[in-house]
């Protein structure tokens, strides 16, 4: 199969994630989890107490250092933000509940656009996130939607968060995941939406297996 570029975008917490980096894996392509970046972004915000004035997050931007870097331990790369490991601190819950505002200032995504649009250059990437088939790659030659009934994804988030250790209720999940949605269809800048050439995958009831299974299926369109 010749080298390609698979855009998943989609809601939170429907195993986007999960799924792209078992394609990735599938295909020995470099897996990119832009939603990281944006998270690395708003920690570095928050740390600075700068998350809710947007103007000092535009003005900060030349001082993040935004990078991924392989973790051979989990096979897995990391989001490092100034040289500084950041993986397991931007899938805190406060940092989730904030990283859509920033993520809806023109000039973070500006940044970030860029960014993921050079590590797709030489293609062989399953770049995930919200925006990826319509805004950063709408050339891309396979678009994903995913979806997932909102009950099954809030229930997989909090077994998530359960299992870091991290005490929340089941009720602060599902606001989290309701209000994202929210936020993520409704921004005026890159707003979540399918691209009109995105096949969707619904993966309410599919195991991770059942999705391998649905992909391979499309990629029999770029067998030559
Ligand atoms: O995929 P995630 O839940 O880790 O993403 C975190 C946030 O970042 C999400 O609320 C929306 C935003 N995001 C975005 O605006 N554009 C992307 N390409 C990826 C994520």
């Amino acid at each position: 199969m010749k080298k390609i570029i698979i855009a998943i975008d989609g809601y939170s917490s429907c195993g986007k994630s999960t799924f792209a980096k078992a394609v990735a894996a599938r295909l020995g392509y470099l897996f990119i989890d832009t939603g990281a970046m944006y998270r690395a972004v708003t920690l570095y915000a928050m740390r600075h107490g700068i998350a809710d004035d947007p103007a000092a997050v535009v003005a900060a931007l030349p001082q993040m250092r935004i990078e991924f870097r392989f973790n051979p331990a989990s096979g897995r790369s990391d989001v490092y933000l100034n040289g500084e490991n950041v993986e397991a601190e931007i899938r805190r819950i406060d940092v989730s509940n904030r990283v859509s505002a920033v993520s809806g200032i023109p000039e973070v995504r500006e940044k970030l656009v860029a960014m993921q649009q050079e590590m797709g250059r030489a293609k062989g990437v399953v770049m995930d996130g919200r925006d990826i088939g319509t805004v950063v790659f709408p050339e891309a030659e396979l678009k994903i939607f995913m979806t997932a009934d909102p009950k099954v994804r809030a229930e997989r988030r909090y077994k998530e968060q359960i299992a870091k250790g991290e005490p929340v209720s089941m009720e602060e999940v599902e606001r989290n995941i309701r209000d994202r949605d929210r936020q993520d269809e409704s921004r005026a800048v890159s707003p979540l939406r399918r691209a009109e050439d995105a096949v969707v995958l619904d993966n309410s009831s599919m195991s991770l297996a059942e999705q391998m299974t649905w992909i391979e299926n499309q990629f029999k369109h770029f067998e030559s």
